[in-house]
């Protein structure tokens, strides 16, 4: 198993480190690790937010486990020069197109659910985000109006082979759910999105087993609130998943606690935290390490195939804020690291 580690910026070095903490305390087969700069700390080091030598490593290993990815220093430099590049970068390079984001309610955390408690104990909903292709990757510039003015641009597209291989990822993994895929898209407006329909409707009749429906997005964001418990697996675009993922992961609780996988469909995969660098608490040692922890099982599951440990660690997490442990962004006051032991506390009596 070769593993690569990019910590990144912000509060990544600080949640990897006790991830790692996690991953060396379980029972693994070999294990080859590997790392590698990215975002600002690479652009300071090196000048280019992904270097050569990071996308070497990327391409060698079998996984990568990601921290995060984000620098105010760096928000004047050239698109092309800033930190966000680095994990766009290696999503393109590795053709990442498949982000599974599961969002589920952690019973002992209820409470800190911006939803009442009734709402936020039925969420159990997988996130399937498109991540390859749509307005993020389109091209995009600057120019002038007729009348001389700045304007800015950015285009949206999806080619039918996109929307159908990622509808793919989506239906398979309602099989192993509720069998419920609600696809998110605008296609009252976008042409983008109806093509995104169209191409959804006709993979569905490859799995007569799964029901499928469709819902704006605008609505969507609206039921996520009202009734999340409605969903089983959502799939949706780059962008609308990008945006509709941090609001699930409010309803649940804390941006701090969610995990992702990033796939190519032929096992190689990133594995990051959904929130961001958090400069604001970098350094501190007060950031909630368990998304980076829950992102470690994710990668054990997905790349390596390694079911039971990825479970034994989700379990440790949970009894972990059973016990009671909260870091500040839960409305307590552990550290990262006193986080990071109470997991390894869990682990042991999992383990036993
Ligand atoms: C995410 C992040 C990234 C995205 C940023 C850091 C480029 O917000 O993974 O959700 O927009 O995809
Ligand atoms: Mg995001």
């Amino acid at each position: 198993m070769k593993i690569a580690v990019f910590p990144g910026d912000g509060i990544g070095p600080e949640t990897c480190a006790e991830a790692l903490r996690v991953l060396h305390a379980i029972d693994l087969p070999d294990v080859q690790w590997m790392e590698g700069l990215v975002g600002g700390a690479a652009w300071r080091a090196t000048g280019h937010p992904l270097p050569d030598a990071t996308i070497e490593v990327a391409h060698a290993c079998d996984a990568i486990l990601f921290g995060a990815v984000g620098d105010f220093a760096c928000d004047q430099l050239d698109r092309h020069l800033r930190p966000e590049q680095a994990i766009l970068g290696l999503r393109r390079e590795l053709q990442l197109f498949a982000n599974l984001r599961p969002v589920r309610a952690i019973p002992a955390l209820i409470d800190a659910s911006a939803l009442k408690p009734d709402i936020a104990r039925s969420i159990d909903m997988l996130i399937v985000r498109e991540l390859n292709g749509d307005v993020y990757f389109g091209e995009k510039g600057r120019r002038q109006t007729p009348e001389g003015l700045r304007q800015g641009y950015d285009i949206m597209s999806y080619a039918e082979d996109e929307v159908r291989r990622i509808a793919h990822v989506a239906f398979t993994a309602a099989r192993g759910r509720r069998g419920a895929v609600t696809s998110v898209d605008k296609a009252n407006v976008l042409e983008t999105s109806q093509l995104w329909r169209d191409v959804m409707l006709e993979v569905a009749r490859e799995y007569p087993d799964v029901t499928l429906d469709h819902m704006y997005v605008d609505n969507a964001a609206m039921q996520m609130v009202r009734a999340p418990g409605h969903f089983d697996v959502v799939v949706t675009g780059n962008l609308f998943g990008d945006i509709l993922s941090d609001q699930a992961s409010m309803c649940v609780g804390s941006i701090g606690l969610l995990a992702s996988a990033a796939l190519n469909g032929s096992g190689k995969g990133l594995y990051e935290p959904i929130h961001g660098s958090a400069p604001d608490i970098a350094g501190q040692g007060r950031a909630n390490p368990l998304a980076t922890i829950l992102s470690a099982a994710m990668m054990l599951r997905h790349s390596f195939g390694l079911e039971a440990q990825a479970a034994t660690i989700e379990r440790a997490v949970y009894r972990a804020l059973d016990s009671g442990a909260r870091s500040a962004d839960l409305g307590g006051q552990d550290t990262s690291v006193q986080m990071g032991d109470a997991v390894l506390r869990a682990l042991e009596v999992e383990m036993a």
